[in-house]
């Protein structure tokens, strides 16, 4: 057991989510919050991530997945975009060494041919540069949308069938999760969102079929190691029955 001191909480190290996916929202009004515009949210939300990625690894978590910028995100302002990206690019570029040094293996998901190609080269050379680390598995969303990676995987599929590599009479959930970005990903058991929206956002929505939602008030970039833990405690306090009774899981039939 792990003690998490400042919150008097207790968390089952045995029993730590293996997957948890994180939407990080509300960077802009934490900013307006505060008398700063929406660019100094996001870079405030940066500490946020590094934090939390660190506490992923202390406690064990083996997948986490990050949603840093949506397909919808594209049309926000584009100086808002261009200051994201920019953003993004950055902590890609500076952070690689810091992910060898944890053994954090970086991977993406999402449609990065709307990147700019130096964009591409930067995150290609990151995912090269960690692949062998075997440590936490970081996944970070990026020009993601749940439904842009069910219609590829359903083009994909098509195009298989098409070519009689694939029978359809062989489709089944496993093969589907196959073609989806988070192919040989275990689903996440721990979805968490910050910024007090209670919705998914176009976010994981083949693999969160039983994943457990928290929902916190905490903007992102006040998001710290204690409301992280404050989610697994929350977390691990639930019974997950996927359709079974109670009793069912309790006796273990
Ligand atoms: C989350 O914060 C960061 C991204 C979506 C990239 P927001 O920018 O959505 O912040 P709010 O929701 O406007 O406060
Ligand atoms: C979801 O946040 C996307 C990311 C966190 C990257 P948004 O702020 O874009 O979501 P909505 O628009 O409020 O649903
Ligand atoms: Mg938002």
């Amino acid at each position: 057991m792990l003690k998490i001191k400042s919150n008097k909480i207790l968390i089952d190290t045995m029993r730590i989510p293996k997957h948890i996916a994180i939407i990080m929202d509300g960077n802009g009004r934490w900013a307006k919050k505060n008398g700063m515009n929406r660019h100094q949210g996001h870079k405030e939300g940066v500490i946020s991530v590094h934090e939390i990625i660190k506490a992923a690894c202390e406690i064990g978590v083996k997948y986490l997945t990050i949603y840093a910028f949506s397909i919808e995100n594209w049309n926000r302002p584009v100086e808002e975009v261009n200051i994201l990206m920019n953003l993004i690019t950055t902590i890609i570029k500076h952070e690689a060494d810091e992910l060898i040094k944890n053994n954090i293996r970086l991977q993406i998901i999402g449609d990065i041919s709307r990147l700019s190609q130096t964009f591409q080269n930067n995150v290609n050379d990151c995912i090269k540069k960690t692949a062998k680390n075997n440590g936490l598995i970081l996944l970070l969303a990026l020009s993601y949308s749940s439904r842009w990676e069910i219609i590829e995987a359903v083009r994909h599929i098509v195009n298989d069938v098409k070519n009689n590599q694939l029978n359809v009479k062989d489709i089944n959930e496993n093969v589907f999760s196959s073609y989806l970005a988070t192919k040989n990903i275990p689903d996440p058991d721990l979805l968490i969102r910050t910024g007090g929206e209670c919705r998914i956002s176009n976010y994981l929505l083949w693999q969160i079929a039983y994943t457990e939602l928290y929902f916190s008030n905490v903007y992102w970039p006040e998001f710290g190691k204690e409301n992280f833990y404050e989610a697994i405690y929350n977390f691990q306090r639930r019974e997950r029955r996927f359709g079974k009774t109670s009793d069912q899981i309790q006796n273990k039939h």
